[in-house]
């Protein structure tokens, strides 16, 4: 299969969420597999290209945007058997950061129609064009009608990927024809019209030959009124294509037993220690008493995450003889509460405001408990890699949480400690979370076999890419004939 993952950002080379890591690791896994796969990313301008001794300028080629000729040209390199090939224009994508500003439906648009000027020029034939989120959501719409009978484009077969329905990629209707050189009859007659505006996101759910989103649960929740974010309806139209494949996680960059930037390595075999000694060395250097269960959380500080439960939480573990510490950066409002926290509760928390990779290694080896309360979350990685390093998720039960954690219960008839490996709760409020964190709290205490148990499940727990890679490949070979 040749597959052309189109993505607005990508590891190693630009990262704001989990977008960048899947574009990474699910290609890299296809490469394993032994699959042709390239991926096209803008060349912005935070890209430190001395990290890349390799690249090469490949092609000089030239997009015309209706009344716009704008030059760019392209780049390559091969980095883990992916071929790379980057968008490079100063006026779009030289910018302080990779979103926000007042053009990026046009930004974008330039960049979905690079796309389709590289895809006529290239000499590769591409099976599969795989889009992913709002930027490149035109794309399945511009070879469906704009391109229709050009005997190259019209032979690639399209998948969009949702990895957040949020954003929608909206734009006034009078863009159409002005970014895209559409017809406005397509607005006219709703295919790619959601709240009276164009949405680059429905056009591509109307145009994809097939649709996925990040985990099982997610694709369901789209499906509703409640869980879709206006989805549900252009989405149920296309169900018989529309599917969730649970995402991988990249084991590469996120293993015990060869991590540099934790304090010890650790296995399977040598994990209650090597673990221990991690959280030993993590409290010693910040302060914090060993002896009591860590608490963790790793995250962009952004209401989507569940801050008002993470506030009650951390309040909580903080009186009831827990440590809590917090790293991420976001809204302002949560970082005051969480320096407030600090200045509250010195020998009881660490908190660290920004983003910092080496750090959030060893928090994830450190802590015992891993919190994750999402309001929604599409699929989510933070518990998957707190897994890998022996950190029990405590999580609501939605999206990619719900189906990447298996919650601890026991009633009179027994428990599922064969099998748990995380605490999960259900309704979005204050007194679950709260109670929950209190069991996990109070089984560290009382039962510290039991934790030690789960813990081993967190551990043995397969977050790999291979079996999501086949489902995406299956998904691909049903379209491509
Ligand atoms: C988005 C979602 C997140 C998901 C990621 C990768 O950032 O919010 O849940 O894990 O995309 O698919």
């Amino acid at each position: 299969m040749n597959i052309l993952m189109a993505s607005s950002e990508c590891l190693p080379f630009s990262k704001t969420g989990g977008l960048a890591d899947v574009a990474y690791s699910l290609s890299k896994e296809y490469a394993r597999k032994k699959h042709n796969v390239s991926v096209i990313t803008p060349f912005y301008s935070s890209i430190d290209i001395s990290k890349f001794p390799n690249i090469t300028k490949y092609q000089e080629l030239e997009v015309k945007m209706n009344w716009r000729h704008i030059r760019f040209t392209i780049y390559h390199t091969e980095i883990d058997g992916i071929s790379y090939f980057l968008v490079d224009n100063k006026y779009y994508f030289y910018r302080d950061s990779l979103y926000g500003f007042y053009d990026d439906g046009e930004r974008f648009a330039f960049f979905s129609n690079a796309i389709i000027e590289f895809l006529k020029n290239s000499s590769n034939n591409f099976d599969i064009l795989h889009v992913h989120d709002w930027q490149v959501g035109m794309l399945p719409c511009l070879l469906k009608v704009r391109y229709f009978n050009d005997e190259k484009l019209n032979k690639i077969k399209t998948v969009l990927t949702i990895h957040n329905p949020l954003f929608k990629g909206y734009f006034s209707p009078s863009s159409l024809y002005d970014l895209y050189e559409l017809n406005q009859n397509l607005y006219n007659d709703g295919s790619v019209r959601l709240d009276d505006q164009v949405s680059t996101l429905k056009a591509g759910i109307k145009f994809a030959d097939k649709i996925t989103t990040v985990s099982p649960t997610h694709a369901y929740e789209l499906t509703t009124r409640e869980g879709s974010f206006g989805l549900w309806y252009d989405l149920t139209l296309r169900q018989n294509d529309f599917v969730g494949i649970l995402n991988g996680m990249d084991y590469d960059e996120f293993s015990p037993r060869s991590d540099k930037l934790i304090y010890k390595t650790f296995n399977l075999r040598n994990y209650k220690t090597g673990k221990n000694e991690n959280k030993v060395e993590f409290c010693k250097e910040h302060n914090l008493d060993p002896d009591l269960p860590l608490f963790a959380v790793v995250s962009r500080l952004t209401d989507q995450k569940g801050l008002d439960l993470i506030f009650s939480m951390s309040d909580f573990i903080t009186h009831a003889g827990g440590n809590f510490a917090v790293l991420g950066s976001g809204e302002t409002h949560a970082e005051n509460f969480f320096n407030d926290l600090y200045m509250k509760n010195q020998n009881h928390t660490f908190v660290y405001i920004g983003y910092n990779n080496n750090l959030a290694h060893k928090l994830y080896a450190a802590s015992d408990f891993f919190i994750m309360p999402s309001k929604f979350e599409p699929c989510g990685l933070g518990q998957m890699i707190a897994h890998r390093y022996g950190s029990l998720p405590i999580v609501r039960a939605t999206g990619g949480l719900k189906d990447s954690v298996i919650g601890y219960y026991s009633d009179d008839n027994g428990d599922n400690s064969d099998l748990a490996n995380g605490f999960v709760f259900n309704d979005y409020n204050v007194c679950e979370a709260i109670k929950t964190v209190g069991e996990a709290l109070n089984l560290y205490n009382t039962r510290k076999k039991l934790i030690t148990k789960l813990s081993r499940n967190a551990l043995k727990t397969d977050h790999t890419w291979s079996a999501s890679a086949d489902k995406y490949l299956e998904l691909y070979n049903e379209i491509v004939k």
